[in-house]
């Protein structure tokens, strides 16, 4: 039995170079320990590091590392712990529920917006929807204009812009934007000209007694991954094909070049980003040209399928809060005598991540 335990020790240990034992040293001398926060960068370790011996008892490894005679002191169970492989931060497709509208046929994931307010393992269901399925909608909130404000505030903090920390979608005179008048909006992703681009928007309902004016969501992940295993050269062109997106007005100048496909080093999807709206001219060869264009037909082809398409009516009092990053959203046609409003605001994935990691860990 001691053998046992010993063996292992020694195998958790040896298994690690010298050079990550000693970055990952707990020692008071290598972290603060009111924070835990590393007190040394990588060129303050030695180059030649060892380790020079692996003490063991049935908790803990202690490690001497050579040249210096450093000592760290181990558990035993954070060492196995790091053998396993690590899930990373959740924002490419390996984390996520890929869907297509047939999957939501009892409707969109949904929770009462007092049971969200109030009941944290509610709250937690919601912001995990979010996470993994790239969207959840509250129904019953307050209809009191700047709400949107107020739900973005349960889970992070909204992101002011040029449009300022909110904006209104509703029929306008002279409108500036598709957006302000009753035409529909097809599937798109907001603001692909900001870097970095808004991670979530939360869409609020006012008021909807418009006849039409249905909201819509796609996964832009399951598009992508539809075009790669459909047409693999389409999608090895728009993961590595910058596009330049921009956006201006008489005070504001904005421009991102970023691929419609953002994929890790691994290739997992990680970011969409599709709005023909805001695409400038591509300064490619004209034989580079004519196959990033016969790319994005292929995807806006995959996107235009039906069966993707979820399409469901944001009610007065609903809130719906999206992946930006992932899902595209549209609208369909109203009829500009009936009135409709909308405020919606941005808001950033780190920030819901951290409160459902706390509502968990705490929960
Ligand atoms: C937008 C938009 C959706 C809607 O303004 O960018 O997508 O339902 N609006 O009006
Ligand atoms: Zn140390
Ligand atoms: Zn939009």
């Amino acid at each position: 039995m001691a053998t046992s335990v010993v063996q292992r020790g020694r195998e958790a240990a040896l298994a690690f170079p010298a050079i990550w034992l000693r970055d990952n040293c707990p020692c008071h001398d290598c972290r603060d320990p009111r924070n835990g926060q590393k007190l040394f960068g990588i060129t303050d370790l030695p180059a030649d590091l060892t380790v020079l011996d692996v003490a063991e008892s049935p908790e803990h490894v202690t490690v001497t590392f050579g040249p210096d005679g450093h000592r760290g002191v181990f558990t035993r169970s954070w060492l196995s712990a790091q053998h396993t492989p690590d899930s990373g931060d959740g924002r490419t497709e390996a984390a996520k529920q890929l869907w297509r509208a047939t999957d939501f046929e009892d409707g969109p994931p949904a929770a009462d917006w007092t049971a969200y307010r109030d009941d944290p393992a509610m709250r937690a269901e919601t912001l995990r929807r979010v996470l993994e399925l790239g969207f959840a909608v509250l129904h019953g909130t307050p209809t009191a204009e700047q709400t949107v404000l107020t739900i973005a505030s349960t889970f992070g903090y909204p992101r002011e812009t040029n449009y300022g920390t909110l904006f209104d979608v509703r029929v306008e005179n002279n409108p500036n934007n598709l957006a302000f008048t009753g035409m529909r909006i097809a599937p798109h992703t907001d603001n692909p000209y900001r870097d970095p681009v808004p991670t979530l928007q939360l869409l609020h309902c006012l008021n909807n007694a418009a006849d039409g004016g249905e909201s819509g969501l796609l996964d832009g992940f399951q598009a992508a991954s539809l075009l790669r295993a459909e047409h693999p050269g389409a999608f090895e062109i728009l993961t590595s094909t910058p596009v330049p997106f921009a956006w201006s007005d008489a005070t504001t100048s904005l421009r991102a070049d970023r691929p419609l496909i953002d994929t890790d080093p691994d290739g997992n999807i990680r970011e969409v980003r599709f709005n023909n709206r805001s695409m400038q001219a591509l300064r490619l060869s004209t034989g580079a040209t004519e196959a990033f264009y016969t790319a994005y037909r292929r995807f806006a082809e995959i996107i235009a399928r039906p069966e993707l398409l979820l399409t469901f009516r944001l009610d007065t009092g609903d809130c719906v809060i999206f992946d930006n990053t992932r899902l595209l959203h549209a609208r369909t046609a109203f009829a500009e005598t009936g009135s409709r409003h909308l405020q919606g605001c941005y808001a950033d994935l780190d920030a819901l991540t951290s409160t459902l990691r706390v509502l968990e860990d705490r929960g």
